[in-house]
């Protein structure tokens, strides 16, 4: 399989995209999908927060300064995953050049199934060169007009970039009201709601913990969705077992926190 470059924007901050990014590339990871996840918000830096790499001395900084290789800021995740944390300093940010990122990706490309690409918020550079370097895009929205009006923003801008938008993944989703926003969500958007994530207290709890929530609450409605996210990402048929396997209880214990 050639490798597919996901980049997970949103417009608005704060709508679940570094969450995505990581339960997204853990669930693919478990599915037995060679998966790498780079945080590009090199300014407000996140990823490495959420697993416990934020002590990492190598971050994506230090590659994007050119002081470092990627292999050498690739941590390993939950099931497999490899994890490129940015690193939290001022001075790193500062000596970051974010026109390496397409050459940083392009060189981990082989053997891997999945790159994703936890963008930032905004529409600075930083968050434009993710775009310009997906082979697909992923919008994360939240079911309010004020994130919507961003998201359209990225995605005009990707269609001036040559990009367009794969879907959307509405997360904070009220299940209640599913169906009419789901729809309502297309259409504001003009691009297909790929998955519904629903509000669900399991993500802070796991973030409390360290872990990914399709790890520390795989049966969650969130990583239940997460899950079923990846299983349309790979094409594959999604099963949810109700019994957990030797696999996921091996995982959940090294990786599922405290
Ligand atoms: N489905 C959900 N249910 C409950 N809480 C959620 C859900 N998704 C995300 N959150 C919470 O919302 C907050 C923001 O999520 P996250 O950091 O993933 O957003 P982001 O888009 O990456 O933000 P930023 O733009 O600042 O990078 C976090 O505290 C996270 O735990
Ligand atoms: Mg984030």
């Amino acid at each position: 399989m050639t490798v597919r470059v996901y980049t997970i924007a949103s417009g608005k901050g704060g709508t679940g995209k570094t969450t995505t990014t990581l339960n997204l590339g853990t669930a693919l990871a478990m599915l037995g999908k060679k998966t790498i996840i780079i945080d590009a918000d090199i300014g407000m830096a996140n990823l490495g927060l959420m697993l416990g790499l934020e002590k990492s001395k190598v971050t994506l900084h230090e590659v994007l300064s050119g002081e470092a290789e990627i292999k050498d800021a690739t941590y390993s995740g939950p099931s497999g995953l490899l994890v490129v944390p940015s690193g939290l300093t001022l001075k790193g940010f500062q000596k970051a050049n974010p026109d390496m990122l397409k050459k940083v990706v392009s060189s981990l490309t082989d053997g891997m199934d999945y790159v994703l690409i936890d963008a930032p918020a905004g529409i600075s550079k930083d968050g434009l060169i993710p775009l310009t370097i997906a082979d697909r895009i992923l919008l994360v929205v939240n079911p309010e007009l004020s994130s919507m009006a961003d998201a359209l923003k990225i995605k005009t801008l990707a269609e001036l970039l040559g990009k367009s938008v794969e879907g959307v993944i509405l997360n904070r989703a009220e299940l209640d009201k599913t169906e009419i926003s789901r729809n309502k969500v297309s259409e504001l958007l003009g691009v297909g709601v790929i998955e519904m994530i629903p509000e669900d207290v399991n993500v802070r709890r796991s973030a409390a913990f360290k872990a990914p929530v399709v790890v520390r609450a795989p049966k969650s409605p969130a990583s239940i969705a997460f899950k079923r996210l990846a299983a349309k990402i790979t094409g594959e048929k999604f099963t949810e077992s109700k019994k957990e396997g030797f696999v996921d209880r091996l995982t959940r214990s090294i990786f599922g926190g405290k």
